[in-house]
């Protein structure tokens, strides 16, 4: 690809470009977007709304938002940040400059720096449970212990904002140390090695999960949709877990993507991302829900379903307690190269906005999400009978907690999900989207097809039929 013909909205910028630096390679900017998207939303998050909402049609209908929304959103959002080659906001700023668009359009990359913001703040809260049991699983506290025992452990922590507070001020002083270093020192360093370490260590615990005698009926539960179970708010969070999953609509795969070299193909590399993050979540799943049947527990059980499932089956497997202490450890760094990727875009954005060095900038922003986060920890205890906007019947009960979580998750992301598409679809040049992706003809006018019309009108329908039922 020819990038000194390419009138791209980097203009006279190239050196500073130089200056930022960049992936060292494709597998690196990979490896950095699979770290973004794999995270909680995986291991955490799927599994529990997976048995929330009833299992296989679910399953069914999130699997459709990725391939058929997701995948040619992250395609426009990568394409975005490449070609506006700096932070989200002047990026968006510079190619509506350059193709005479309105540039109204820069506040789309606003909302989506405050929305990561926002989740950052309880993203923290939950890295710091996983921290927790690392330690809960290697001093053996695990063993032979009973359904009843372990889910006393997860409701004691839960109840003790002492220690709450303690490992999400752990976890975001990991997150800022990382992000004070840079992409290229801090990040990718991180994910080459955790990355590919997280998966293996899935697989042995999907093979632990054969040897209960319960896998067939997990499968099951995961794949046989009985469309009976689902219900339109079920399709929400679908849409909603598919943008949050592969870390959609705020930012983070622009702000990813102006770091990645020109000659890189936008399509494989996201195909590739994509499906990293699918095969992690399904992964996840079949090793949870066998342990979920065979010990009687409640797939419905929320977001304590992974803290009250995996730490049954180390108690009882040989060398739970390694095999446990591993798999926190695996499930921390997940979080961590997520929560990396969710400070990212604020930290570049204050740099070049407010011209504070990366250290400062990595500070103030990471100190406010921490001080954000002390509300999630109390809606946990002190404040779990708070539900600041419990008038509105379909808040009701809702915590602080639940409710960054709903609006960030099921509002905030489908909106910047849809802004993208609309923005890339419609807005953007199109010979410029040709330029970027380099594509055949025929791939890239399927791609057009589904990010002008099926993708926006998807989210929009789903989305308002939401807001108004
Ligand atoms: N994709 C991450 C996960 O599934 O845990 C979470 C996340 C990271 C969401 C970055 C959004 C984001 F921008």
């Amino acid at each position: 690809m020819n990038t000194s013909s390419s009138a791209n909205a980097k203009g006279a910028n190239n050196q500073d470009s130089a200056k930022r630096g960049m992936w060292s390679s494709r597998l690196a900017f990979i490896l950095a977007a699979t770290g973004s998207a794999v995270g909680l939303g995986n291991i955490w998050k799927f599994p529990y709304i997976t048995g929330e909402n009833g299992g296989g049609a679910f399953v069914l209908v999130y699997l459709l938002c990725i391939a058929a929304v997701g995948l040619p959103i992250m395609m426009a959002e990568v394409l975005i940040g490449r070609r506006g080659g700096h932070s989200p906001v002047k990026s968006v700023r510079l190619i509506t400059e350059h193709d005479r668009a309105n540039p109204a359009w820069r506040w789309m990359a606003a909302v989506a720096v405050l929305a990561a913001f926002l989740i950052l703040s309880f993203y923290s809260v939950i890295g710091g449970w996983a921290m927790s049991y690392v330690g809960t699983a290697a001093t053996g506290q695990l063993a032979g212990q009973s359904a009843d025992q372990i889910g006393a452990i997860f409701t004691d922590l839960l109840g003790s904002p002492v220690s709450l507070l303690l490992w999400h001020t752990v976890f975001m002083a990991l997150v800022m140390l990382v992000v004070a270093k840079g992409v290229r020192f801090g990040i990718e360093r991180a994910v080459t090695i955790l990355m590919p370490a997280l998966f293996v260590l899935l697989l042995l615990l999907v093979g632990y999960a054969m040897t209960t005698g319960f896998f067939g009926q997990a499968v099951a539960f995961l794949f046989q949709p009985d469309f009976s179970k689902l219900t339109t708010a079920g399709v929400l969070i679908a849409l909603g877990h598919a943008f949050f999953t592969l870390s959609l609509g705020m930012a983070i795969m622009m702000a990813y993507g102006s770091y990645l070299p020109k000659n890189v193909s936008i399509a494989k590399t996201s195909i590739a991302v994509s499906v990293m993050d699918t095969g992690v979540a399904l992964l996840a799943g079949l090793a949870i829900f066998p342990i979920v049947f065979a010990n009687g527990l409640e797939p419905g059980a929320g977001p304590g379903l992974i803290f009250q499932t995996l730490p049954l089956a180390f108690g009882q497997m040989p060398m739970g307690s390694l095999f446990g202490t591993l798999f926190f450890v695996l499930l921390v760094f997940a979080a961590w190269t997520s929560g990396i990727s969710l400070l990212e875009p604020l930290v570049e954005w204050l740099e070049e906005r407010k011209g504070m060095n990366r250290m400062v900038s990595t500070l103030s922003a990471g100190i406010a999400c921490w001080a954000l986060g002390i509300a999630s920890i109390l809606s946990l205890n002190l404040w779990s009978g708070f539900a600041p906007l419990g008038m509105f019947s379909m808040f009701e009960g809702k915590t602080i907690f639940d409710l960054l979580d709903f609006f960030t998750a099921n509002i905030l992301l489908p909106l910047g999900g849809l802004l993208v598409a609309v923005f890339a679809g419609w807005i953007m040049s199109r010979e410029a989207l040709e330029r970027e992706l380099a594509m055949s003809p025929g791939a890239f006018s399927l791609w057009y097809r589904v990010l002008r019309y099926f993708a926006p009108v998807a989210v929009a329908v789903v989305f308002i039929y939401n807001l108004i039922a």
